[in-house]
């Protein structure tokens, strides 16, 4: 039998509540790999506040390489009131962002799956979340995250601030066709959004995604105002199925999939572009609840579902971990983000255990 080269995979689980949802979710990846024959081979590499103190950067050279040389990255989560007083540019944040831009992961994929279990957990009524299933398609390389000019100038007392809102074509073009090709796989419909009834940058966003939209017919595609669209997510969320939209309306909007699926620590999202993704849980390092141990584990866990799914092809093996998920929490069992009267309350390691039981 012909060897294969193992998966490299490049952990980073960075700060916070990182560290703790990344092991369940690392032992979940060894057993459902080995279970499968397939071979993994991990590394470990600092960011964020946790390469701050030890090399007085948030993306060391060294990690850089690590995850350049991988086929796949896991990240916890980045950040810290500790280090909230640093300068922008030495600020844990801009690990991730390094990482991003340098990786070129341009499409960032963050589905939310309403989980049948939790539909009593949104703050929004039964029949307005249940069955909810959507993906925002966020654009992560470009924006005003990136944009150009940007900085501060003028003496103290008249200081003006500046940051840069700017696409070009092609990158409005490949992150319109990754939405597309999802909708093909899903329920045929993208609603790209937009503020085109002020910005330029919006006009021509619109006018591309029109034009990609010609090479897929059978997806409808419907133009919505971002602050419209904010506002249609809590009304009515099931009119969703691919959402696609530029870096910082994605940011904004895709937050509101923790109000829909009940916790914010069950969303996993990946970051795709020609090279290796990079895999984390939307909810960030939960700096108040760190260190505990009562962190929920389900937004790392199902981001090795996504790995499995979109880098090593294996939609099988993601299925069964999302089911054995869904399982635990069908049983009653919650995390303190997630419980309440009559649940069955369990920290991170119980509630990973359990998973890893029903794996086995
Ligand atoms: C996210 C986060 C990041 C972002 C932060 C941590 C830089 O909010 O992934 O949504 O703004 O992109
Ligand atoms: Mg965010």
């Amino acid at each position: 039998m012909k060897m294969q080269n193992p998966k490299r995979i490049c952990l980073l689980p960075g700060d916070g509540i990182g560290p703790e949802v990344l092991q369940p979710a690392v032992e979940v990846l060894e057993h459902v790999a080995a279970s499968a024959g397939l071979a993994i081979q991990t590394t470990v590499a600092k960011v964020g506040g946790d390469a701050l103190d030890h090399f007085g950067t948030p993306l060391p050279e060294e990690t850089i390489q690590a995850c350049r040389t991988s086929d796949a990255v896991l990240l916890g989560a980045v950040g810290g009131p500790k280090w909230d007083r640093y300068a922008l540019h030495l600020r844990p944040e801009k690990g991730l962002l390094g990482i991003r831009k340098d990786l070129a992961l341009y499409a960032n994929i963050r589905p939310v799956r309403q989980i049948a279990a939790l539909v009593d957990r949104s703050t929004l009524r039964r029949e307005v979340v249940e069955g909810v299933d959507l993906v925002v398609v966020r654009e992560l390389t470009g924006g005003l995250y990136y944009g150009q000019p940007r900085g501060v100038s003028g003496d103290p007392g008249e200081e003006v601030a500046l940051n840069t809102m700017v696409y070009s074509r092609g990158e409005i073009e490949r992150i319109a066709r990754t939405a597309f090709d999802l909708a093909r796989k899903r329920r045929g419909k993208v609603v790209s959004v937009d503020k085109a009834n002020v910005l330029e940058v919006s006009v021509l966003w619109r006018k591309v995604v029109a034009a990609i939209h010609e090479d897929y017919r059978e997806v409808t595609l419907e133009h919505q105002y971002v602050d419209n669209c904010a506002m249609q997510l809590v009304l009515n969320p099931r009119q969703f199925d691919v959402i696609l939209t530029e870096n910082t309306f994605g940011d904004i909007l895709s937050d509101i999939g923790g109000v829909l699926t009940g916790s914010i620590g069950t969303l996993p999202s990946a970051s795709t572009g020609a090279g290796p993704a990079l895999y984390e849980p939307i909810h960030g390092s939960a700096p108040d609840i760190a260190g505990k141990g009562i962190a929920n584990p389900v937004g790392a866990i199902v981001c090795v579902a996504m790995m499995f799914e979109l880098s090593f092809g294996r939609p099988d093996l993601a299925g069964k971990i999302t089911q054995a998920v869904d399982g635990v929490l069908a049983d009653g069992y919650r995390t303190k983000d997630l419980c309440r009267q009559g649940d069955r309350a369990v920290n991170t390691v119980e509630f990973s255990d359990l998973v890893m039981r029903r794996l086995a």
